[in-house]
């Protein structure tokens, strides 16, 4: 039982980890523990070209096995992490081993809600989308002619409405909210992506109000709604968002509130652990916030592994996602917590669009739909943070013929 590092979770954050502190301290035993069969794979292609058949499983892996015997990097696959004893500094694992650790990274990511039982979120045929397993569990389900029911109308929903569409599935999307994307963007980037998906023959209904989802012999047949109203369908995905995995850093008495609390520096509420990723808050504009993307989960473990290397190192990072729907692009620069204003920028291209979002005269983010270089000088005159020569007002960024290039 030497004294390690242990990653609880071999995901995109523990991946990210591994790899930068390989780099910084060539020397030091890493341990990874997940709960999956696999070693550490990229999730967006699960709801994107994985799921069109156009990806193979070895290219979902992010590193191939050689490369971690060959960096000799332990990954325990198929295994939980039960409980940490921060007194004696060692996690036990579902297996009853015990492994002792010097520094501990939580990067547990984080578990899809689901619909009650009494919902129907334990029919056969009612799906969520987070692991390798769910996406290959559903794949039979996308032929041509069949039904499907979205609930949920973020980005899972949307990704994979827009796959089941073009492989000639009939898809219905039910949202909650007023609108489709409400809780990552504006009403315009909103509408833009509710026209796309209608032009492509999905169904999108807004403020819907799903009752239940009901169904004959234990597999879903129908979706029931508050007005009275039924749908048959084959099958459904539910897309309604998801839960930061806390359980154990909670156990473990750790500083806990939407998330696990880091600084920036990665830290908890324990000197000896970091957390990463889905799973971790960390103040952004002086709220407590978690980010869930790729990103985020890379920039903050290797911001974890250059602490623990004894380097100082901040998290304050310019926010950037992505979605692929149909053929269009969507590519997000900043964060637009608190934005009070938009403005929209034609593009040159049909199709091409960016909404910038600004709080008063600053500007904090930009959506740009197939139009790279709006995200791109969108992403650099963030970067750029508060130089006034360098900042945007809305007027500029509303004109599609000033040059954006003309304030960098
Ligand atoms: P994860 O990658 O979820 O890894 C956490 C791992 O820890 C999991 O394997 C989990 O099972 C394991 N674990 C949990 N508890 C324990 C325990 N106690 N013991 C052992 N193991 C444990 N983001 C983007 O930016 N762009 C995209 O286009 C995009 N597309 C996505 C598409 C899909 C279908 C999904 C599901 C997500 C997508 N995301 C996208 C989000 C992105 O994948 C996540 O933000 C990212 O994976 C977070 O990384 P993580 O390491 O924090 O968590
Ligand atoms: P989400 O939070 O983005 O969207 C969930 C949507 O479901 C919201 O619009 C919400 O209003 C709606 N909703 C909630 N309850 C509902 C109900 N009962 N009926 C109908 N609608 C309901 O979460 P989503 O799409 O599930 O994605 C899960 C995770 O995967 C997120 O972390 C997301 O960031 C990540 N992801 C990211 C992608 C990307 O960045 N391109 C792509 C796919 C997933």
């Amino acid at each position: 039982m030497s004294a390690t590092i242990i990653v609880v979770g071999a995901g995109q954050a523990a991946a990210a980890f591994a790899a930068k502190l390989r780099e910084l301290q060539p020397e030091r035993p890493i341990t990874l523990v997940g709960d999956e069969p696999e070693l550490p794979y990229q999730r967006p292609p699960l709801s994107k070209k994985y799921m069109t058949g156009e990806m193979s499983l070895d290219r979902l892996l992010l590193r191939p096995a050689e490369w971690y015997d060959e960096h000799h990097i332990e990954c325990r696959t198929s295994v939980t992490v039960d409980s940490i004893d921060r007194e004696d500094k060692m996690v036990v694992l579902s297996d009853e081993t015990v492994l002792k650790y010097d520094k501990l990274i939580i990067a547990t990511g984080a578990t899809p809600r689901r619909l009650a039982p009494a919902a129907g979120g334990e029919l056969a045929g009612v799906y969520a989308l987070r692991t390798l397993a769910d996406a290959d569990a559903m794949a039979h389900e996308f032929k041509p002619g069949r039904k499907l029911l979205v609930v949920g109308g973020g980005y899972i929903g949307l990704e994979a409405a827009a796959v089941a569409a073009t492989l000639g599935v009939e898809v219905t999307v039910v949202e909650m909210a007023p609108r489709i994307l409400q809780r990552v963007a504006a009403a315009e980037t909103s509408d833009y992506f509710r026209a796309l998906h209608r032009s492509r023959g999905v169904t999108v209904t807004e403020s819907a109000s799903l009752i239940r989802l009901a169904g004959d012999n234990g597999r879903v047949a129908r979706a029931e709604f508050a007005d009275g109203s039924a749908l048959d369908i084959d099958f459904a995905l539910v897309g309604i968002g998801v839960t930061p995995n806390v359980a154990l850093a909670e156990e473990a008495d750790l500083a806990v509130g939407n998330g696990i609390e880091v600084g920036l520096d990665c830290r908890t509420s324990d000197p000896d652990i970091f957390a990463a990723g889905d799973c971790a808050s960390f103040k952004f504009r002086g709220q407590r916030i978690r980010l869930e993307s790729v990103q985020n989960a890379i920039e903050q473990a290797e911001a974890a592994a250059h602490v623990i290397a004894g380097q100082k190192v901040e998290y304050k990072s310019v926010p950037w996602f992505w979605s692929d729907q149909y053929d269009v692009k969507l590519q997000i620069a900043g964060f637009n917590l608190g934005y009070d204003s938009t403005v929209v920028r034609p593009g040159i291209r049909e199709g091409q669009q960016s909404v910038w979002y600004f709080a008063g005269k600053e500007f904090l983010a930009v959506d740009a739909m197939n139009d790279p270089r709006a995200y791109m000088m969108g992403k650099r005159l963030l970067e750029a943070g508060h130089d006034p020569a360098k900042s945007i007002t809305p007027e500029q960024a509303a004109d599609p013929d000033f040059d954006l290039k003309s304030l960098l």
